[in-house]
């Protein structure tokens, strides 16, 4: 199939997508989006969260197809133009990032956290990262970004 879809405002198309291959998989490897990571391919840890028409998705349980005529906003669309994202800094000043796999999936988590709730509570950030897995950070740094960017 030709998908066809917008991604970060752009008109984007892809020739011969199968049909049940990822939106993931579309985004790192057909359209050059390689933001959203692949840790798991099992919606298991969020590295892979994108939006879908405004909503978080986990992009590896999105089969193209689902995707056709729709609008996604991934990581890089939070960065315009290579310029960090508030959030991102936050992350980056509260040392949130260590081996940096499952940020891009929390940043774009926490910036959808933010629209809704601009001064979250603890339990609304522990509540709203619940599906982002970090091997590496413990979370109290994560945590301590939320509140950072939140802040700003
Ligand atoms: S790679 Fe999608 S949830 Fe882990
Ligand atoms: S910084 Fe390594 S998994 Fe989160």
């Amino acid at each position: 199939m030709r998908l066809n879809v917008t991604v970060n405002g752009e008109a984007m198309s892809a020739d011969d997508v199968w049909e049940g291959e990822s939106l993931l998989y579309v985004l790192r490897e057909r359209l050059g989006l390689p933001g959203a990571k692949n840790a798991c391919e099992q919606g298991e840890c969020g590295s892979c969260t994108v939006y879908l028409d405004g909503t978080p998705v986990c992009a590896c349980l999105v089969a193209a197809g689902q995707a056709q005529g729709r609008v996604v906003r991934t990581v890089e669309g939070l960065a315009p133009g290579g310029e960090l994202h508030p959030i991102q800094q936050a992350f980056l000043q509260a040392g949130a990032v260590q081996c940096g796999f499952c940020t891009p999936g929390l940043i774009v988590a926490v910036h959808d956290l933010l629209e809704r709730h601009p001064d979250p509570a603890d339990a609304d950030i522990r509540e709203a990262l619940a599906g982002n897995l970090c091997r590496c950070t413990g979370y109290e740094h994560i945590l301590a970004a939320v509140k950072l960017a939140a802040g700003r």
